[in-house]
């Protein structure tokens, strides 16, 4: 369809990791590349980073850089898709103001994503505003670029459920003729390990705080270091011949993430698929070297044309700003114009309306 527009992003607060990757980069690459998008837009969230970062704007700024340098070695391609940082949109700080009469207390305070983090952080007592509100900037960002599709990983779920009250709260207010924003949808990894991958020590979040990430700047000999070494597997898979347990084994999960048959006949042809290896597994007699190696192997594979194409940009930093300038300069030509429509459905737009001048001098010439 041509009318559909892609909007998603990330809060650059680090480097972005594998656990991005499978739950939200791959695809958008994937969709990039599918022609069916009339516009992309990919926004480097630095003013929501600050709603919980807002202490340390230095660690915003020196990371927005590095994501740009991700998303571009991941396969976004600035010729296809705009990327942009959102401090620059002073229309999405205005949207948000608007939007946020649309909503309530009470629903910020049952968003789950949002509770979530609360606690993550220890806000319990004391919950910035800006922190709080935050879903209802989110609203702003996708609706601003009027996004159809947002994809996303699934801890953002309650965020787009958000978003798309607030679109059918706004257009029943003050467009129910003529609609001005636009329904989003959210989408997520069919494969549920891609959904969450966990961190290489088995903790359900792949999270810098723990350090458990592989990040996708990394180089190949400390991916195979994580791998080999510091990756958990199954406690009870003692002796090889022992029957090995599926369950919570970060190994496999890595491999549903990131492994299709075609590896099989490349690094291990006695297996057809992940299938097969899986059984071996759980029958026992299968070791964790084994499988490892073939992990290794993949992500070797996935990994090391980013790495190339990372290591190609970081010789042109300029070129990645002026990237992200040109994104940025696009990004708010269109949030303006939905900025202008959405005064209009206001009817703040006072001196665009040549009706409400005409009828207030009426008005008052006919006091005369
Ligand atoms: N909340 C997202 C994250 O933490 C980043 C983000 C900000 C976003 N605005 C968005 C994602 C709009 C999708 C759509 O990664």
């Amino acid at each position: 369809m041509a009318d559909k527009v892609i909007l998603t992003g990330d809060r650059p607060t680090g480097r972005l990791h594998i656990g991005h990757y499978v739950g939200s980069l791959r695809r958008r690459v994937e969709l990039q590349n599918s022609g069916e998008f009339k516009d992309i837009y990919i926004m480097i969230a630095d003013a929501q980073a600050l709603t919980d970062n807002f202490s340390n704007p230095e660690k915003v700024r020196q990371n927005i850089i590095e994501v740009a340098l991700d998303y571009m070695s991941a396969g976004l391609d600035p010729a296809k898709s705009n990327i942009f940082i959102q401090s620059q949109i002073p229309e999405l700080t205005e949207l948000t103001f608007f939007y946020s009469n649309l909503v309530t207390v009470s629903r910020l305070q049952r968003n789950p994503t949002v509770k979530n983090e609360i606690q993550l952080r220890n806000f319990e007592t004391s919950i910035p505003v800006g922190f709080f509100t935050y879903p209802i900037s989110q609203a702003a960002d996708i609706t601003a670029f009027k996004a159809t599709t947002v994809p996303v990983g699934v801890d953002q779920l309650p965020m787009i459920e958000q978003a798309k009250e607030i679109v059918q709260k706004f257009n029943n207010i003050y467009c129910p003729d003529k609609p001005v924003l636009v329904d989003c949808e959210a989408l997520i990894p069919q494969n549920e390990s891609c959904q969450r991958l966990p961190g290489i020590d088995g903790n359900a979040k792949m999270s810098k705080s723990l350090g458990n990430c592989i990040y996708l700047a990394e180089s190949a000999d400390e991916v195979k270091e994580k791998i080999m070494r510091k990756m958990f597997t199954d406690p009870q898979h003692l002796k090889v011949t022992d029957p090995g347990h599926l369950e919570g084994n970060c190994v496999f999960t890595y491999l549903d993430a990131f492994c299709r048959d075609e590896h099989f006949e490349r690094y291990l042809p006695e297996y057809a698929n992940l299938q097969e290896l899986k059984d071996h597994y759980t029958r026992g007699g299968l070791g964790d070297v084994k499988v490892k190696k073939l992990l290794n192997e993949i992500l070797f594979e996935e990994l090391e044309p980013i790495r190339q194409r990372r290591h190609e940009l970081e010789k042109d930093i300029p070129y990645v700003y002026e990237v992200l300038k040109k994104g940025t300069e696009k990004a708010r030509e269109t949030a303006a114009k939905t900025m202008a429509e959405v005064k209009e459905a206001m009817r703040i737009n006072y001196f665009a309306d040549s009706e409400l001048i005409r009828m207030q001098s009426e008005k008052y010439q006919a006091q005369d």
